[in-house]
């Protein structure tokens, strides 16, 4: 009957999709709980290659359900050409269902995430510029517009100049920026209504439908634990809530529904955008490191900064979301690397800590400590079967989990679907 939730464990972009597209073949429903189309889920199977922004990953699985949770915060005009490419390459999307209660980013947001980055200027985040700050923002003013509402857009026109005359002041006297038209927006709602209406339900009762048959159900996360708005490395974060707190009030579950949460990990680290990221590598390794994982955004493009698996990051991480089991992703990318190294512990001021620190500012100065692991040169690539793993490759990963403290469910040693290791069944637990 169980829900299992699947989150990103570092700073995103740790293979969620591929993990995901594996896992729904056991799967009833795959729910999105949070983010936007600041997220890039990329997927490849028989079906072909795919770089999901808002659509779950359970998508090519024709028996899954795919579902957009409540926690999300949607732009129609992606979703909609999202759909319209994956009908394109074959796949059926009758099955897509967006809660009523998923927020709409707005092209206001757009232009204001943007403008807002551009005013930060040196302290800059870093944002997607995909407006998901500032739509989270409008949701909790409450002058947000929901889903559902385009199912009365007559009503919406009623509310939207206001909202618009508020934006307009905001573009114009604090941004200096041309004001934006309602009209334009307005026109904009007429084409996505009818187009978007069919897929927008009250999922939570096909959520509880799937589990009250005793069926699988995945919250699928976006981005990472430690870009978390309330426990990652504020400010330098996202405006949703990527940890398991969100996996609840992003799908409407209670926590008796879970089965379990999986916390996936890349065996090294990147982040994006800006903020402290202790185990960075800028020179030599770090770069084959983006080269050899082609790390560039599959949002933006951008490339990602590299590093060393961070294991006092990856602690926090398994006590914020209890983790039960971990996914450890791109092992192969550490092939030939001599010698690899992982972050124990930081020193902090000159002392010692083992775990996070959690006051302002304090991130910045920790410096890693490092443990250096034996190498291995025979590739990893596309292994299934563990007897299969070079040793050190294995020890390597049962390194990681007694670092984490939490047990590998399964190893990605390739992007394809079937590239994967499983180690034990994270449904069966
Ligand atoms: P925003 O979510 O666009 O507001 O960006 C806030 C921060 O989160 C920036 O550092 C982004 O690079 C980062 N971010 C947002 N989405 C992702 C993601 O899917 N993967 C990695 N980083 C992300």
């Amino acid at each position: 009957m169980p829900a299992f939730a699947v989150i990103g464990a570092q700073w995103g972009d740790e293979g969620k999709g591929k993990v995901i597209d594996f896992l729904a073949g056991n799967a009833r429903i795959v729910a999105r709980y949070s983010g936007g189309n600041n997220a890039g889920h990329t997927v490849i199977n028989d079906a072909g290659t795919f770089a999901f922004h808002l659509v779950p990953s359970g998508v090519c699985w024709p028996h899954t359900q795919n579902i957009i949770g409540n926690g999300v915060v949607v732009d129609p005009d992606v979703l909609l050409t999202e759909i319209g490419d994956l009908k394109r390459a074959g796949l059926n999307l009758k099955g897509l269902a967006i809660s009523e209660r998923a927020h709409i980013v707005m092209p206001y947001h757009v232009q204001l995430d943007i403008l807002e980055e551009k005013r930060r200027g040196a302290g800059a985040l870093g944002t997607t510029g995909r407006g998901i700050g500032p739509a989270y923002i409008d949701k909790v003013a409450r002058t947000g517009f929901r889903m559902g509402e385009l199912l009365n857009p007559e009503e919406m026109a009623v509310r939207l100049p206001e909202i618009v005359k508020h934006k307009n002041e905001i573009l114009t006297k604090i941004y200096g920026a041309p004001p934006i038209d309602a009209g334009a927006i307005l026109s904009k709602v007429q084409t996505w209504a009818p187009r978007l209406a069919p897929y927008i339900k009250q999922v939570e009762d096909l959520v509880e439908e799937a589990l009250s048959k005793g069926e699988n159900v995945i919250l699928e996360g976006a981005q990472g634990a430690l870009l978390d708005i309330d426990h990652g490395t504020y400010p330098y974060v996202t405006s949703s809530s990527p940890t398991v707190g969100g996996a609840l009030t992003g799908s409407g579950l209670s926590p008796r529904a879970f089965g379990g949460v999986t916390g996936v990990f890349k065996a090294y680290c990147t982040r994006v955008g800006g903020g402290p990221f202790p185990t960075e590598l800028t020179g030599e390794v770090g770069e084959h490191i983006r080269t050899k994982a082609k790390e560039f955004g599959a949002t933006t493009g951008r490339p990602r900064r590299t590093g060393w698996f961070d294991a006092v990051a990856g602690r926090y991480s398994a006590r914020v979301n209890g983790f039960d089991t971990i996914v450890v992703t791109r092992l192969d990318i550490l092939d030939g690397i001599d010698p690899i190294k992982v972050c124990v512990a930081y020193a902090l001021d000159g002392h010692r800590i083992d775990r996070f620190p959690l006051e302002g500012g304090s991130l910045e100065r920790c410096v890693p400590i490092y443990e250096k692991l034996e190498s291995w040169t025979k590739s990893t690539y596309g292994v299934t079967r563990e007897k299969d793993l070079p040793a050190a490759a294995l020890a390597y990963v049962r390194r990681i989990e007694e670092l984490v403290g939490v047990p590998v469910s399964m190893i990605s040693t390739g992007p394809r679907r079937h590239e994967t290791l499983v180690l034990r069944d994270i449904f069966g637990k």
